[in-house]
């Protein structure tokens, strides 16, 4: 560092001390250790500079003439240095290479450092270097060949001197803030190959000198404020090849002039304000590979003789005011990439022959029309390598043809705001590589094709505004890669294909204003990375499926579909409502499942088919008998009970024993019952229906030994597991016992049937007793609070069990002969395939009133405390002799908030049913109450657990036990 401060101090001085200071310095590592000082050098790529060296020459990036060892280049590209660029450098005087493109440089450019006296190439490129440029920078440029400022920050005018260097080749000021007019001797620098202006704020006029640039390689003034003519003079730049003077304001037409410059390769003058007709002459300009005029004001038919530019690759002549169609001569130009002929005024048919292979007819008429050189066509194989073909915003007409299908290396085509009439042609399927497709804004009809699932690529899909009727292809989930489908403003129809729910990639989807219908797959809400979806002005129904977008998507978007429901329409779906206040009050037949024993006493049949039970599976509303035939009954018992296993079969031997027979079924019965298995014979018969609920009707049958069972025949049987699962679940129920549980006794499976068979209890639904005024008895105080207390009993006791009820309901507690309450149907939610909140909301729906609002609110789980709500409203219902929802002649009052509003006002008392006034102790009936409130609370967690339910209810009683006894 001491050596550092040393050679500040040295060089300072040097212009007066001179490099004689120290002898044994070389004056290279010199300058670079000064200019190095200068410098901060994060990534450390400096290191192998050291001062002790006595050369440089083996320092990275730095290169000596091997006789001499002078420094000549020096090479730091990409360095990631920043700072300043010191006078160090100016030391280096055999230098002929300083290049530092690619650093972090800032400051401004010393005058000094063109001044070196062998300096041929000056790279500053891409660095932040600023401020004008001194006008003495060029003053001595000697031998500069090459100076490159390219995209730094640099400003002011570009000095005169420039115009000095006489033996520069290549000007690169591009990407800086120069402004004013080039200096005019620049445009005389004969020895020019290359000048680059792009991206300044130069203005003026290309002089008529330019014609002396005969070396001129290459010109770009793209994105500058020149303005006028071209001058007549560019066409003697014969060595030209690449002209791009894009974005400024040239006006008028081409000169002919260039017609000369057969080598120019790419010729791009896009955003500028050239006008008149294409001159025929651009087909002289053989070498054209890009030629884009787009977004000027060229107007009048295309030239026929393009089709002489048969290098062409990129052909733009969007946004102009083209009109006609499209020249034939097209066809020859067979190495087109990109075709974009947008935003004109061109009309006529879609030319097939753009797309079809040899169309030799066109083109020999074609040949005879222009009698040039068109006859070195080549293979006629049209334009099979075009990417891109932009047609938009014409005045096309006609339909699309078929032969689109060839165009197999087209990624982008945009056939939008046209007038193109019929059908999107089927062979849109073999484009495997089109990326984007649109066809909106056209008078397409007929459907979407299938075959879009074949052009697998597609990430952007748009189609809209035409006449398009049918469905949405379901094939649609081929195109997995697609972000964007619009197809908004025609006539589909039908669903949203559930399909759609695959397409992880699309953000912006837009259906609206069709006729789709039907309900929104649920699997819509699974796109992870949608950002807009309009389903709005269609027919579609039913819940908005929740979860992802689906919480936040905006009113508008989901719009104009009168039957859809969910809170983004700000309409509730009725199937959901915690208090299902819309179903029809008349349905109520679930509400029967109970037993009734007056009904069939005298329906006792008993078939006597031998060693088989014959069941009449009476299934909905078949009218009489169906025999299901048993050939492999088993009687088993369960692990937990003793019994008598005894194997049946259709005949007497009974190792024969079908067991794959549709007909065969297995009957497990949980206890030994010697007369159920000599000889069992069952029959389920209509007229012995007690009842119907949500998982299947109740018959009541008698065994052979007399004993009546109830058998619940499940209706669910597409849904129920596999037989090894259903076994498990109902052997699980099996085993719970409890004097207030109806006792499972066992169970039939078939593939297409199942039972289960219950112990039968006599005395009917609780609701009976409430609500039928001539199938129930009146039931006095204490018999309600028996049935409530036996009923949280027997909850807590499955609770303990870790079996949730699920369906709670006055038509599911029935009443033994000696009153006791004995709940039934409880768990069997387990037998079905999936524990779903649908499929319980929807089986469990008809326990109108009884489901726990967790059921509609999808983020909350549901636990063992939706029976814990059901047991409350239950309680309410015991109390007050009301159903839980009750439809009076224009409205609907709901017990709990009915109560509740009550206890409120302070008349609670006036709730309790009319049949028990005056026979009632108020200090246990108005506690009752209270519970049965706490219980229904809407947060689960807020209620108790059955277990402190039958502890209260026991507190409750405690006080008047014993006076009460003989109520
Ligand atoms: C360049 O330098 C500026 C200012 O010192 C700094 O903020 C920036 O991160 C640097 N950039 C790079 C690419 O090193
Ligand atoms: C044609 O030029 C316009 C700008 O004038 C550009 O937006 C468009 O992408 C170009 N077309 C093709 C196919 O490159
Ligand atoms: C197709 O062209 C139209 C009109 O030129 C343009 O608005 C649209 O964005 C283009 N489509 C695609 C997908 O780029
Ligand atoms: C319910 O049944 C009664 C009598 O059977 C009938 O008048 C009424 O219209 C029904 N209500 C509904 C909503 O169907």
């Amino acid at each position: 560092m001491k050596l550092l401060l040393v050679l500040f101090t040295v060089f300072a001085l040097a212009p007066i001390l001179g490099r004689s200071l120290n002898p044994s310095l070389n004056d290279d590592v010199l300058g670079l250790i000064v200019f190095r000082a200068d410098i901060q050098d994060p990534k450390g790529k400096l290191a192998s500079w050291n001062e002790d060296d006595d050369t440089p020459c083996g320092w990275v990036g730095v290169k000596c003439n091997p006789r001499s060892n002078a420094v000549i280049e020096l090479n730091l590209d990409g360095f990631s240095l920043s700072g300043h660029i010191g006078r160090g450098l100016l030391q280096l005087q055999s230098l002929r290479k300083l290049s530092l493109s690619n650093n972090n440089l800032t400051g401004s450019l010393s005058a000094k450092i063109a001044h070196i006296d062998n300096l041929r190439v000056l790279d500053v490129s891409q660095n932040s270097l600023s401020g004008p440029v001194p006008e003495e920078f060029f003053r001595q440029c000697g031998s500069l060949r090459v100076i490159s400022l390219a995209n730094n920050k640099f400003s002011g005018k570009i000095p005169e001197s420039l115009s000095s260097c006489a033996s520069l080749a290549t000007i690169d000021l591009s990407l800086n803030q120069f402004s004013g007019p080039v200096p005019a001797g620049v445009w005389s620098l004969n020895g020019i190959r290359s000048l680059d202006l792009y991206g300044n704020l130069l203005k003026g006029e290309i002089p008529k000198a330019i014609e002396g640039l005969n070396n001129l390689r290459a010109i770009n003034l793209g994105k500058n404020r020149f303005s006028g003519l071209l001058p007549d003079g560019i066409g003697s730049c014969l060595l030209l090849r690449f002209i791009d003077l894009s974005e400024n304001s040239f006006t008028g037409n081409l000169p002919q002039t260039m017609q000369k410059l057969g080598l120019c390769d790419s010729l791009s003058l896009q955003k500028n304000l050239f006008a008149g007709e294409l001159p025929e002459w651009i087909g002289e300009m053989k070498s054209l590979e890009t030629l884009d005029l787009s977004s000027n004001l060229f107007s009048g038919q295309v030239p026929s003789s393009l089709g002489n530019l048969q290098a062409l690759k990129v052909l733009n002549f969007s946004s102009n005011r083209f009109t006609g169609g499209l020249p034939k001569s097209l066809v020859y130009c067979t190495n087109l990439l990109a075709l974009d002929f947008s935003k004109n005024s061109m009309e006529g048919d879609l030319p097939a022959w753009i797309f079809k292979a040899g169309l030799d007819a066109v083109l020999i008429s074609e040949k005879k029309l222009s009698g040039n050189s068109l006859s070195s066509s080549p293979t006629g194989t049209a334009l099979q390598k075009l990417e891109v073909l932009d047609l938009s915003g014409n005045g096309f007409s006609g339909e699309i043809t078929s032969a689109i299908g060839d165009l197999s290396s087209l990624h982008v085509l945009n056939l939008s705001c046209n007038s193109l009439v019929g059908p999107v042609p089927v062979t849109i399927g073999e484009l495997k590589a089109l990326v984007i497709l649109d066809m909106s804004e056209n008078g397409l009809n007929g459907s979407i094709p299938l075959e879009i699932g074949c052009a697998f690529s597609l990430k952007e899909l748009r189609l809209e505004k035409n006449f398009l009727t049918g469905k949405i292809p379901t094939s649609i989930e081929n195109c997995s890669s697609l972000t964007t489908l619009i197809v908004s403003e025609n006539r589909l129809a039908g669903p949203i294909p559930a399909a759609v729910g695959k397409l992880t990639n699309l953000q912006n989807v837009d259906l609206s204003f069709n006729n789709l219908s039907g309900g929104l797959p649920k699997q819509l809400a699974n796109l992870p990375n949608i950002l807009s979806f309009n389903i709005s002005h269609n027919n579609l129904q039913g819940e908005l499926p929740s979860g992802g977008f689906f919480n936040t998507i905006s009113p508008s978007s989901v719009s104009g579909n009168p039957s859809l429901c969910g809170s983004a329409v700000n309409k509730s779906c009725p199937a959901v409502l915690p208090k299902p206040i819309v179903l029809n009050p008349n349905s109520t037949s679930d509400s029967t499942t109970g037993a009734l024993p007056s009904k069939f006493g005298h329906k006792r049949i008993i078939l006597s088919i031998s060693a088989l039970i014959a069941i009449g599976a009476a299934a909905f509303i078949v009218i009489g008998v169906i025999a299901i035939t048993v050939l492999n009954l088993r009687v088993r018992t369960s692990t937990s009970r003793p019994a008598a296993a005894i194997t049946f079969s259709g005949g007497d031997d009974f190792s024969n024993s079908p067991t794959t027979d549709a007909n065969s079924g297995k009957l497990v019965m949980f206890s030994g019952d010697p007369d159920f298995s000599t000889g069992a014979h069952a029959l389920l018969n209509k007229d012995c229906e007690l009842g119907r609920g949500g998982f299947g009707a109740v018959y009541r049958t008698v065994l052979r030994d007399g004993r009546p069972v109830a058998i619940k025949k499940l209706t669910v049987s597409s849904l129920v597991k596999s037989q090894q699962e259903f076994e498990r679940e109902v052997k699980k129920l099996g085993k719970v016992r409890h004097d207030n549980l109806v006792e499972i006794e066992g169970y039939y499976w078939t593939p297409s049937l199942q039972l289960i068979i219950y112990e039968y209890v006599a005395g009917g639904s609780l609701y009976k007793h409430l609500h039928d005024g001539s199938g129930g008895n009146f039931l006095s105080w204490n018999d309600r609070f028996n049935i409530i207390l036996g009923t949280a009993k027997s909850l807590a006791h499955l609770h303990q069990m870790n079996i949730i009820h699920y369906n709670i309901k006055s038509s599911n507690v029935l009443i033994s002969s000696s009153g006791e309450p004995k709940v039934g149907d409880f768990g069997l939610a387990r037998l079905l395939p999936m524990l779903d909140r649908y499929v319980l909301s929807s089986k469990i729906q008809s326990a109108l009133g009884y489901m726990a609002p967790e059921f509609a609110c999808k983020t909350v789980k549901i636990t063992e405390k939706c029976d814990v709500y059901g047991f409350g409203v239950l309680v309410l219902e015991v109390v007050t002799g009301k159903r839980p929802v009750e439809y009076m002649e224009d409205d609907v009052v709901v017990l709990c908030d009915m109560v509740r509003g009550a206890l409120e006002e302070g008349r609670v008392e006036e709730c309790i049913d009319i049949r028990l006034q005056g026979s009632f102790p108020a200090e246990e009936a108005i506690p009752v109450m209270k519970l049965g409130l706490i219980c229904t609370s809407q947060v689960p967690s807020n209620r108790p657990d059955m277990g402190e339910v039958v502890n209260i209810l026991e507190l409750i009683r405690c006080p008047s036990e014993g006076q009460e006894e003989s109520g």
